[in-house]
């Protein structure tokens, strides 16, 4: 087996090849990359990078099909390194029916052809690596399309070479203790068969059959595919849908010791085959079950930290710390070499699978008040839309999101406050087009007639794109865009908000205040989760006589620590990170 090199040398040599044709956004403003920017051979490098999902056929269509590509997303590589983003995460490109935006997979190591080519990929992960991005991709490990060659084969020979690569049963009666994820579409996790007559086993749409890995041939499959794309040069992979790779009887079929295992030799091959590599595990599962993807070390070396998430929007309504506080409190230590990765929207529901069912009543009422806004146990909406808009309200919620222990996953879009359509079905409606200028009517999102977009540009204001647009926030100084990109900066300046220990601070009021430490440097965040102005006041041990630096905030400076009670006020949804370290920092330059 090839080992293709974890990374590129130290210093990041010239793009490979001219990046292709400029866009309007190209021209307006400067796209220098940050400065420094380049592969480094840290191992742990996932720990302090800033993730950021797109999704390809929303993103930048470079072929007038309206559909976009990965030839697209090579356009717009410079605009990603301007952004401040370590690692692309790219949701599955893989040959499919789409019938469930890709998950729905028929060839593992195929392109789908509307998204362009092995060479294309190749070249993707060339332009990236050169310009010190990271790519790692979905790989769909628990089922494949009902569509896939395995389960034609599975289910007309059964006695055939992939006659058991599936959950076959003669009744639909087994694992009647494991839930349905898909409520609002699916009625069980058996579906009946005409071909073979009997039962197949999934966990999500009927056309999703779950893969059998009491088969141990179906693991090398899998492995193989890995390896494939490994060797075509992928950073690793997000493992979808982890918890439901073994199924036993009488047991939920979800955390099995069985699906440990798997995962443990997943990232065996890893570690032996292609080191450097890393393994994000989509578990969504309360922190002590989602901890357990870590290993002792030995298995993902990060998962999604589901359970933080809903209570970022629910502190924000409720305007108290106490269930953010109260997760993070549950939530165990994680072994040295691993790290959760937190996040604020992606391309499903905002799932509540991770709260009670009061809270979760609560949190619907409050973000999804119209029954079209739901879907699932989850709530089908973007970021702004969320929060009405409310820029200091996103702000509120990633400073929470990038000072929080872990490596914040953005969504494309989100960095412009882009809107949702709820018309449209399933989870569509945060996977419309990206809106790169105000150019109509394609927005720079694609040339072509907009009939052939795989989803219309909303249009509603505030959110048409002669309204949230790339191009105009980057003109703008006082934009979202620009102040994300700062505070990214801030964030890469600064090892402490990766690797840093957390600990929450004694707030007298609703002020979400706790500190990040790393040796001598402390990183004290304060975020006001109410309405109205309220004063930090917390107790600082060690720090008298020392005047903070403001890294980022709604205020502009901090005053000096005079006694051990600190107190500094904060506006409505303000927050302020405060620098404490010896020598004093200094600031970073908005560039
Ligand atoms: C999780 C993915 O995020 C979601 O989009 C997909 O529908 C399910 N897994 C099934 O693959």
């Amino acid at each position: 087996m090839t080992q293709a090199p974890a990374s590129v040398p130290a210093a990041a040599p010239a793009p490979a090849s001219a990046p292709t044709a400029a866009t309007p956004a190209d021209d307006a403003v400067e796209m220098a990359p940050l400065p420094g920017r380049s592969l480094t051979d840290d191992p742990q490098w996932f720990k302090k990078a800033v993730f950021y999902e797109v999704w390809v056929r929303a993103f930048r269509d470079s072929t007038g099909t309206g559909v976009g590509d990965l030839n697209g997303l090579v356009e717009k590589l410079d605009y990603l390194a301007w952004l401040g983003v370590d690692c692309i995460w790219i949701p599955p490109f893989f040959p499919s029916p789409e019938r469930d935006g890709g998950y729905d997979v028929d060839f593992l190591t195929g392109i789908q052809v509307q998204l362009g080519t092995h060479q294309g990929m190749k070249v993707l992960l060339q332009e990236a690596h050169a310009r010190g991005i990271r790519v790692i991709s979905d790989f769909v490990v628990n089922h494949t399309s009902s569509d896939h060659p395995w389960f034609i084969s599975s289910r007309e020979d059964p006695e055939g070479p992939h006659g058991d690569y599936y959950v076959w049963r003669d009744d639909d009666t087994a694992y009647a203790d494991a839930r349905i994820i898909f409520v609002d579409s699916e009625e069980s996790n058996w579906t009946f068969d005409p071909v073979r007559k009997q039962f197949y086993w999934h966990r999500f749409y009927h056309h999703q059959p779950d893969l059998n890995y009491d088969n141990p041939q179906v693991l090398e499959e899998i492995l193989n595919a890995l390896r494939f794309w490994l060797d075509l040069g992928l950073d690793g992979f997000r493992l979808d849908a982890v918890p439901y790779l073994v199924e036993e009887e009488g047991t939920n079929c979800e955390n099995l010791p069985g699906t440990h295992a798997i995962l443990k030799r997943i990232r065996q091959m890893v570690d032996e085959e292609y080191p450097g590599r890393m393994l994000l595990a989509e578990a969504n599962q309360w922190p002590n079950e989602a901890v357990e993807y870590f290993g002792d070390g030995d298995e993902c070396h990060m998962a999604f930290h589901f359970p933080v998430m809903p209570r970022m929007f629910m502190a924000l309504r409720q305007g108290s710390r106490a269930s953010i506080s109260q997760i993070l409190a549950d939530t165990p230590e994680l072994p040295e070499n691993c790290q959760w990765a937190t996040f604020l929207r992606n391309h499903d529901e905002l799932t509540l699978e991770m709260v009670t069912e009061e809270e979760r009543d609560y949190l619907w009422a409050q973000y999804a008040p119209v029954s079209k806004m739901r879907l699932n146990l989850g709530i089908r909406r973007r970021l702004a839309p969320l929060v009405d808009n409310d820029i200091r309200q996103i702000k509120l919620l990633h400073s929470m999101l990038l000072s929080l222990p872990g490596s914040p996953v953005l969504y494309y879009g989100d960095e412009i406050g882009m809107g949702d359509n709820i018309w449209l079905p399933d989870r569509d409606g945060v996977r419309t087009p990206m809106q790169w200028t105000s150019e109509g009517p394609g927005g720079g999102f694609s040339e072509a007639n907009p009939y052939l977009f795989p989803k219309p540009i909303p249009c509603a204001p505030p959110y048409g794109i002669e309204h949230v647009n790339v191009a105009d926030q980057q003109a703008d100084p006082d934009s979202l865009l620009n102040w994300l990109r700062h505070t990214l900066q801030v964030r890469r300046a600064h090892e402490v908000f990766g690797l840093g220990s957390f600990r929450e601070l004694e707030s007298t009021n609703e002020v979400f205040a706790f500190e990040r430490a790393q040796g001598s440097t402390r990183v004290l965040s304060f975020n006001n989760l109410t309405e109205w102005p309220q004063l930090v006041d917390v107790q600082l041990e060690g720090l008298v006589g020392r005047t903070p630096s403001v890294l980022s905030g709604s205020i502009g400076e901090a005053p000096e620590v005079i006694v051990d009670q600190y107190q500094l006020e904060l506006p409505p949804f303000g927050y302020v990170w405060l620098l404490f370290s010896d020598p004093p920092a200094t600031p970073v330059q908005r560039s």
